[in-house]
């Protein structure tokens, strides 16, 4: 059995490998790029040359519409306005047919591109929309230009194409709540989505933090639920009328895309709550959460009077949105409120309830009934399968891979989101060079690798895998331009995840055909992720001889100089190790193929010597401790204070924990003593403080920024023994983030080690 099965497996492993291997030079190459990749794609001799003479041909008055569409856009971009004909011209057009009998799925479409003509054919419209955008995509990237270019070749390489889509639904999700994104972004996103073939748009529009979709009959959810004084005292804000909600669904839907909302229930309703708490287990007051994280106050499961309120807002969102599924979150939903709640208890003892889990369960499973007599199909997040799943309920899978196992395996649809591989708030590179992220560590390469259909999944059950989606939270995508940093371009390479079959994919030769993708993107000036150069920090310290290695995530080329100018795409490559014996400033930046470069980063190197230890006496453990009850946003508002008290300091989380510090009740502790140094050494330092002074330099400077990482890591040269310190730690909320829910921390590492290790309180001492 072993034997036949390694056999099988080998067999399989050949032919994949055949098949990647079987694309033609080209694509391999990435100078045929389209992505998705297709699924079968024969090459032949020779182009097909566009030009002003060029026409469509169109049997059917039905797909006028759309190829409007694309001769608006190829008329921008090359000033020819192709004109349409129902003769055949003989030579020099294109054909568009809609062709029921071609043996496809709806989505799938042929491309016949010869030197006289091309032929693009689907069984349907929505199938002919990909063919002609595969057709833009064999053009050169300049056809997505804005304005009109005259020295381009607008050839077609000559080729046939046969593709269908791997996977029904392909999407994108947006958190427009954490922070708003305006109408005309969103359409950026879906222009985007339509050109890499995704057809859903999740749409995530409430939360506790913000509700953003107008409700007549209630308009205090937006008049309330869609503003939030941020812990910086300024008001965040902003949400869609039915007007605007009508506009994107339009625009998506002329791009085959399909727009799903998402309610929230019975958990992240704050912002919904602070509009109308009577529908809360307590009554509330309630402000609309500032901090991210989630909220304890939920909508109240004993109250009739909160299903009402459900149903009405539901009946207005499913006038809005022709989508087939509605989703209703259904995640992360708190317990504590309903275990306290009357309400709530009397609805478990009267429908005889196990717990707050059947309790969940009944909520959902209430809604599911609502959603039914609209003739609507319920989605949620993998938490509502706690407590019993309802009957008609598809699943987003997004704790792992096991809920949507779960749910497959029950008959349930499932659409499969685990954090590793489709969180795009996720890092994409080394958290001390990149933007602060939620967290996690998400590669391009991860993203494209991830298989949507676990190996757990038996025969019968793949087929309850609708698709994948990138998620994208936006806690801390504070602007548009870094929600386009983040989803551009891990979104391209699922997309190629959802469309492609797994055989034809292949890592290395997507990275190339993303080189020309990029020149597309830069046409609809998005903002995507170039992979900065990693390694040495900012500031680099050395006594003989200063060693700098650089590398980036995907091996890009790099360049740099060494004479203070920024570098240039003409700049020398970075390509073995630097070596310095003298102070000198380094500007290295990522270059991609396009000639564009990753912003450049700075590194100034210094060589020093070791700073000596104090020889001082000290007689406690610790350090000494001034604070201040008051919000401090900045290190200089401490200039003001006056009055300050002191006691010994506790500089690490339990220190925090006994305090009982609070990000409700701000505060400023400066922190002043020794800290013991084990070895003479250069140190690399991090730290979540606001400030760091070490010998009397200021170390690490995070002032005024978010800190939920530290991104200001600094080298210094120490002395084994005791050396001055001073932290500050200011108690606020920047950007959503209590400093408080770290815990002051500071941690180092010795040169060329890997872990960094914790400063406890007792190598600390005044
Ligand atoms: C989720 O990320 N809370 C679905
Ligand atoms: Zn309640």
């Amino acid at each position: 059995m072993k034997t036949v099965l390694t056999r099988h497996y080998l067999f399989v492993l050949l032919m994949s490998f055949l098949m990647a291997c079987g694309q033609p030079e080209e694509v391999k190459k990435g100078i045929i790029s389209v992505i998705p990749q297709p699924n079968s794609i024969v090459q032949k001799h020779g182009y097909f040359k566009l030009n002003k003479s060029t026409q469509w041909l169109i049997n059917d008055d039905e797909v006028k519409e759309l190829v409007t569409y694309f001769s608006e856009k190829i008329n921008t971009a090359t000033g020819y306005q192709l004109s349409m004909s129902s003769d055949e011209p003989g030579s020099n057009f294109i054909s568009i047919n809609i062709d029921p009998s071609l043996n496809m799925t709806k989505e799938g479409y042929t491309v016949s591109v010869m030197k006289d003509f091309i032929h693009v054919a689907s069984p349907t419209k929505h199938g002919l929309f990909y063919g002609l955008q595969t057709l833009l995509q064999l053009l050169p990237p300049d056809i997505e230009a804005k304005t009109e270019l005259n020295n381009v070749n607008w050839k077609i390489p000559v080729v046939d194409i046969k593709d269908e889509p791997r996977f029904k639904w392909r999407g994108m999700h947006l958190d427009v709540c954490r922070h708003f994104v305006p109408v005309e972004n969103i359409k950026k996103h879906l222009d985007m989505m339509a050109m890499f073939k995704m057809n859903t748009f999740h749409w995530h529009l409430t939360e506790d933090q913000a509700w953003r979709i107008e409700i007549k009959k209630y308009p205090l959810l937006t008049k309330v639920g869609s503003k939030r004084t941020e812990g910086e005292g300024f008001v965040s804000s902003g949400y869609y009328s039915q007007e605007e909600v009508k506009e994107i669904v339009k625009y998506a839907a002329d791009r085959f895309i399909t727009v799903v909302p998402e309610i929230e229930l019975p958990g992240h309703a704050l912002a919904a709550l602070s509009a109308y708490p009577e529908y809360s287990c307590t009554g509330g007051p309630f402000e609309v959460r500032n901090v991210w994280g989630v909220e304890p106050d939920v909508f109240c499961a004993g109250k009739d009077e909160t299903f009402e309120f459900l149903e009405d807002v539901i009946k207005e969102v499913v006038a809005l949105f022709p989508s087939t599924y509605f989703h209703i979150g259904g995640d992360e939903c708190s317990k504590e409120r309903w275990e306290e709640c009357l309400s709530c208890q009397r609805r478990i003892r009267r429908e005889r309830l196990k717990d707050e889990h059947e309790l969940q369960s009944y909520f959902i499973k209430r809604i599911e009934k609502v959603l039914l007599d609209h003739g609507k199909k319920m989605i949620g997040w993998d938490e509502i399968l706690e407590g019993g799943l309802a009957e008609s309920a598809a699943v987003m899978s997004w704790r792992g891979e096991k809920g949507g196992i779960e749910a497959a395996n029950e008959g349930h649809d499932v659409v499969m989101t685990p954090g590793n591989w489709c969180y795009l708030d996720h890092y994409q590179g080394d958290y001390r060079v990149e933007p602060v992220a939620i967290g996690g560590y998400t590669t391009l390469e991860e993203s494209y690798n991830y298989e949507p259909v676990p190996a757990e999944l038996v025969e019968d059950k793949i087929k309850h895998v609708l698709g994948t989606q990138g998620n994208v939270w936006t806690e801390y995508m504070y602007t548009p331009e870094l929600v386009e940093y983040r989803v551009y371009p891990r979104l391209i390479a699922l997309a190629e995840v959802n469309w492609t079959q797994k055989e034809q994919k292949e890592y290395k030769q997507f990275v190339k055909r993303l080189d020309k993708q990029f020149v597309r993107l830069d046409h609809h000036n998005i903002n995507y992720h170039i992979p900065l150069p990693e390694g040495p920090l900012n500031r680099v310290v050395y006594l003989d001889e200063a060693k700098l290695e650089f590398s980036n995530t995907r091996n890009y080329p790099m360049v740099y100089t060494t004479d203070g100018t920024l570098p240039t795409p003409k700049s020398k490559v970075y390509n073995k190790p630097l070596f310095f014996d003298e102070d000198q400033t380094v500007n290295i930046a990522t270059l991609l193929v396009s000639g564009k470069m990753s912003k450049h980063r700075e590194i100034n190197v210094t060589k020093t010597k070791l700073i000596p230890a104090t020889n001082v006496r000290t007689t406690k453990p610790g350090l000494a401790e001034e604070y201040v009850d008051g919000s401090f946003l900045n290190v200089s508002d401490l200039k003001k204070v006056r009055d300050w008290q002191t006691r010994d300091g506790v500089i690490d989380e339990r220190g925090v924990k006994d305090r009982r510090l609070d990000y409700k009740t701000p505060s400023a502790h400066v922190f002043k003593g020794y800290i013991s140094i084990p070895s003479d050494g250069i140190y690399e330092f991090q730290s979540n403080l606001d400030q760091l002074f070490l010998s009397n330099q200021l170390l690490i400077d995070n002032d005024g920024e978010v800190k939920r990482f530290s991104r200001n890591n600094t080298s210094v040269a120490l002395a084994k023994g005791k050396h001055p310190i001073k932290l500050i730690y200011l108690n606020n909320v920047i950007g959503g983030w209590p400093q408080t829910w770290n815990g002051p921390k500071i941690q180092f590492r010795k040169m060329g080690k890997e872990d960094f290790i914790t400063v406890n309180n007792d190598m600390y001492s005044n």
